[in-house]
């Protein structure tokens, strides 16, 4: 297969750039397909023209995954409009043009597309209702995608991404606790960490599944983070325990430490649909967090 991954600079682009060029044999991702990694200098997701000038250019894909994405939560309350283009317009776009090549494109969305007012962990069916500007660009862009692709789609939520590539909060954590001797963190926000490279595992298993390669299967949302509920607190007590670094946390409330976008207090999904479907194996949050700092520590 002919494979395009968009957002080749960000924390999941990366992480599937290492996952397919670390391939065993028996996984040989690498050796089985054609890998097509691009970023913004190739394809600006804020530009309808770049998009259109790009796969006017470029051969035919069997599929498209889409980790570009404006990430920038907080920024995002002033930059409406090119939080639009790039989470909404451009995939509406990239939805088309996935249909016009037949091609499958699996597009990764967020958390942030529910009000994390829920008691219980949020199912695919259940009801979104984003409270900032990113998770309604999220949203937008997961409803144009599947008002045009019936078929060959699919959405994967996800949270709290980490990784040793780019800007995260583990990566943040592990320089000011080197830097300082005391630390506060907000207590009350609950979410499920995701290892980048856990999600980009799930990613091309899900493409190298026959079943999905052969059929029109219908475009589903999937919800993908690791095992566990934790606080931003939490987190960061483990980070500092597995780096060894010795710094106090104290605990704070989201009150405490005002932004400009609101922030879901305990936006967790039910992850069950694509363990059962695709046999998704999903890692408690503590055995990846270690294989990250370890990885971030030897500058692997
Ligand atoms: N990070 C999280 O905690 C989190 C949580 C839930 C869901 N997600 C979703 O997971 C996906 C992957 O996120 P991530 O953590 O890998 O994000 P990331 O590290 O911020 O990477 C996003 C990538 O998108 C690229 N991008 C931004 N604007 C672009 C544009 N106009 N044209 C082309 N590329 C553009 C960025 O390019 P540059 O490198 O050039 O800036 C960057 O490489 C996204 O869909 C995100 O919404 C992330």
């Amino acid at each position: 297969m002919r494979i395009l991954v968009t957002g080749k600079n960000g924390q999941l682009g990366k992480s599937i750039n290492k996952v397919v060029n670390t391939g065993n044999g028996k996984n040989n991702y690498q050796q089985d397909n054609e890998f097509i990694f691009v970023g913004r200098e190739e394809l600006d997701l804020s530009s309808e023209r770049s998009i259109s000038h790009y796969f006017d250019r470029s051969n035919k894909f069997d599929v498209i995954i889409n980790c570009a994405a404006y990430t920038a939560v907080d920024k995002a309350e002033e930059e409406c409009e090119l939080a639009n283009q790039v989470n909404h317009l451009a995939v509406k776009q990239l939805a088309n043009i996935a249909n016009e090549q037949k091609a499958k494109l699996v597009h990764v969305s967020t958390d942030y597309v529910f009000d994390g007012e829920s008691n219980k962990s949020y199912t695919e069916a259940d009801e979104t209702n984003p409270i900032n500007v990113y998770g309604k660009t999220k949203l937008a862009g997961e409803k144009a995608l599947q008002a045009i692709m019936l078929t060959n789609a699919i959405i994967i939520r996800t949270s709290w991404v980490y990784s040793e590539y780019g800007n995260n909060f583990v990566k943040t954590m592990l320089r000011l606790g080197k830097e300082r001797d005391e630390i506060n963190v907000v207590s009350d926000q609950i979410g499920s960490p995701t290892y980048a490279t856990d999600l980009a595992k799930a990613i091309l298993k899900i493409i190298d599944n026959r079943d999905y390669q052969d059929k029109d299967r219908a475009t589903e949302i999937y919800h993908h983070s690791n095992k566990g509920e934790i606080s931003w607190y939490d987190f960061t007590k483990e980070i500092f325990k597995l780096a060894k670094i010795d710094c106090k946390v104290s605990p704070i409330t989201t009150e405490q430490y005002p932004t400009p976008a609101k922030r879901p207090k305990r936006a967790l999904m039910d992850k069950e649909k694509i363990v059962e479907k695709f046999s998704i194996k999903t890692h408690y949050w503590k055995e990846t967090l270690c294989s990250c700092i370890n990885n971030i520590e030897n500058k692997i």
